[in-house]
């Protein structure tokens, strides 16, 4: 297998390696060439395309925050089409991009895999990585639940009239401030996520690039409002092409927390999507991260496997 530089034209088969190495987690490739035209001020990424006998095998990156701290995380992955998928494959992609990696300063290589996927972990745990964290993966199915959904979404929406918070979505908002607002409060809330990893600023610009993302739109952007002040925030996001609509991000302003916010705007992009035609989504989550965990179970998501995040000394 030899490796090369990747290109944007490459991002299909990424899209369509990544579905194929997992269905039930189809990769949706409109999104994701959003993510690569878009490179994020605040990272460094290089993406690598793995070819045996000229045809395209792999996928492999090594990306990571351009350094403001000691504590440096690289984030390393590589994976192959099914029928070339062997442990000595991935073995290599990992060896590759962990000197790049490495050559660039990284202190802390950092990966990722399903929890049911032996090839994959048995390969990580074998370079000496250590499991670190676990993201809770859920899906709520939206057909058994919907009586339920109803009538706590009506619930919540009486607190909130009660509280005086409005609760709307974004493109309905006519203060001129709203995105500058939303991001900061995005910002303080993504630094309350607990984390090994601790999350750099992102700048507005690349905020927007987020907020602009294909899988996005205005009016299914969901905020809370008390007087001036934007509160909160709930967002599915709607893949154009393929894949289960997802929870994109719930965050709620430090001054907002405890009072029913981020359940009342997520049972808002719940209502929508039943609305839409949506028969399940999904969501994920930290494993210790206590309010949510406790607000997706109560809505009725049940677990999916877990992604654990494994770590090793570079
Ligand atoms: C997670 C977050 C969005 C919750 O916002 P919030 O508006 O305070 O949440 P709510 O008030 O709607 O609900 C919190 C629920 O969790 C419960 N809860 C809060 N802390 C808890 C704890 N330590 N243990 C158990 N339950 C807890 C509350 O009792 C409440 O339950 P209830 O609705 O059954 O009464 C907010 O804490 C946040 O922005 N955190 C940082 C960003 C984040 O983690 N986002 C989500 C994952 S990406």
């Amino acid at each position: 297998m030899t490796l090369r530089e990747a290109k944007l034209a490459d991002v299909e088969f990424v899209a369509d390696l990544e579905t194929a190495v997992r269905p039930d987690d189809a990769r949706d490739p409109v999104t994701l060439k959003h993510y690569w035209r878009n490179p994020e001020e605040n990272a460094k990424i290089e993406r690598f395309i793995g070819e045996v006998g000229g045809e395209r095998v792999a996928y492999a990156h090594q990306r990571h925050e351009l350094w403001k701290t000691p504590k440096r995380f690289g984030n390393i992955t590589g994976d192959l089409m099914p029928a070339h998928r062997t442990a000595a494959r991935i073995d290599a992609l990992f060896a590759a991009m962990e000197e790049r990696s490495l050559a660039d300063g990284t202190k802390t290589f950092t990966a990722w895999c399903w929890e049911d996927d032996a090839l994959r972990t048995g390969v990580v745990r074998k370079r000496g990585y250590i499991e670190e964290r676990r993201q809770r993966f859920w899906e709520l199915d939206l057909v058994a639940n919907r009586a339920k959904l109803e009538a706590m979404a009506a619930e919540s929406r009486a607190k909130m009239r009660e509280g005086k918070i409005r609760v709307l979505t974004v493109d309905r908002d006519t203060d001129p401030e709203k995105w500058k607002k939303l991001w900061r409060m995005s910002e303080e809330a993504i630094r309350d996520i607990p984390t090994t990893q601790p999350f750099t600023e992102t700048t507005f610009d690349d905020f927007m690039k987020w907020m602009r993302s294909p899988g996005l739109r205005e009016d299914r952007i969901w905020i809370a409002r008390d007087g001036d002040a934007i509160l909160g925030v709930s967002i599915l996001s709607y893949p154009p092409k393929r894949g289960v609509v997802s929870t994109d991000w719930t965050g709620v302003a430090r001054a907002g927390r405890g009072r029913g916010i981020a359940r009342a705007l997520k049972y808002e992009t719940v209502m929508q999507a039943i609305a839409l035609g949506v028969d399940r989504i999904r969501t994920d989550n930290d494993f210790k991260n206590t309010p949510i965990l406790h607000i997706n179970e109560t809505m009725g998501y049940q677990r999916r496997a877990d992604g654990i995040q494994f770590m090793k000394r570079a």
